[in-house]
């Protein structure tokens, strides 16, 4: 098996939009630095969003200037609107990505628009991207089901990806917002977008809210998929979802993939090294797991009264 799996970490973003401390910003910065060393392709550092809606990230800027950045990494900013846009690129991020629900409810909740006034806003961001040189991607959240509405129809999923690519993107991610996704859902969607859009770049955007996370993994890697995106430490979720939970966590992915023969260029010792350090700067208890229990490779001494006979 040779083939090259991409991480994307979104902790900074997603999981640190939810918590309900405020992370200093030099913390964050901190953070970031440490994820730029472990090998992960992207990392999604901000978002340029009312400081209102998501205070926690109202040090957007500061936190895209103090980092350190690692040529090898891509540094992402979700926007929302040309306004974010515009902040993005003062801050010169390398990537944006814009958020839109295929649920009509969701999208309401998080940006107080209807899917169709969110892509007419996208047509402004790439207005003012135009130029810059920098890639947009888009994500469509709620893609496997929406707290609100339930099952969304393939049909509008498909609609959604249409839209982004008419737009121009660079690719697109199909998140499950609230982990809804089960993984002969995932496989069956992902291979009908890959199906009609063979050469377009797809990242997969889970949470483990009902413990599905990292088998719809196993779906998204049958369905062809090469990236995916995780927070370190299993943090994260929607703050305008209800009962929303943590992402798929980055070192249990890459644990995983490890074990069954996958290259993703990540030091996994070093990610972990970075989440037990995230613990420390939320303060409280993380749900990744193999932090907790250590690698498989981690062997343990025999009892004694085996080794004494
Ligand atoms: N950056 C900073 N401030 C922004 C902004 C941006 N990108 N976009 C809007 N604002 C400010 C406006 O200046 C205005 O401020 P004021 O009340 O002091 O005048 C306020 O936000 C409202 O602006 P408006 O254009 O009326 O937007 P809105 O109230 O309809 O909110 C969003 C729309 C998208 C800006 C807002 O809902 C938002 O930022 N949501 C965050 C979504 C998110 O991050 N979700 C989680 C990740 S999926
Ligand atoms: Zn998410």
């Amino acid at each position: 098996m040779d083939k090259r799996i991409f991480i994307h970490d979104v902790v900074a973003r997603d999981g640190l939009q939810i918590e309900p401390q405020w992370v200093p910003t030099e913390r964050k910065i901190e953070l970031i630095d440490r994820l730029s060393a472990t090998g992960v392709a992207k990392i999604e550092a901000t978002s340029f969003v009312s400081p209102k809606a998501v205070p926690n990230l109202r040090d957007a800027e500061a936190v895209m200037a103090g980092i350190r950045r690692n040529p090898a990494v891509t540094y992402v900013a979700l926007v929302p609107n040309a306004r974010g846009a515009e902040r993005a690129l003062a801050a010169d991020v390398d990537e944006m990505v814009l958020v839109v629900s295929v649920s009509e409810t969701h999208n309401r909740a998080n940006v107080r628009r209807s899917v169709a006034e969110s892509f007419a806003g996208f047509a402004e961001v790439f207005d003012v991207a135009r130029g810059s040189g920098k890639a947009i991607t888009g994500a469509l959240a709620t893609s496997f089901g929406c707290p609100f509405e339930g099952v969304i129809p393939e049909r509008q999923v498909m609609d959604g990806v249409a839209r982004y690519i008419d737009q121009g993107v660079a690719g697109v991610t199909l998140a499950d917002t609230t982990g809804m996704a089960n993984p002969r859902q995932v496989e069956a969607l992902v291979r009908r977008v890959r199906e009609r859009w063979p050469e377009l770049e797809i990242a997969l955007h889970f949470h483990n809210t009902r413990g599905m996370g990292l088998a719809n993994v196993l779906a998204g890697l049958a369905a062809g998929v090469v990236r995916y995106e995780g927070c370190l430490g299993g943090l994260g979720g929607c703050p305008f979802a209800p009962g929303a939970t943590g992402n798929i966590c980055t070192e249990d992915l890459v644990h995983m993939l490890h074990s069954m023969g996958y290259a993703t260029g990540v030091d996994l010792d070093l990610l972990l090294a970075t989440s037990r350090r995230l613990g420390e700067i939320v303060g409280h208890d993380l749900p990744g797991q193999v932090v907790k229990a250590g690698k498989t490779t981690d062997l343990h001494p025999a009892p004694p009264e085996m080794a004494s006979h």
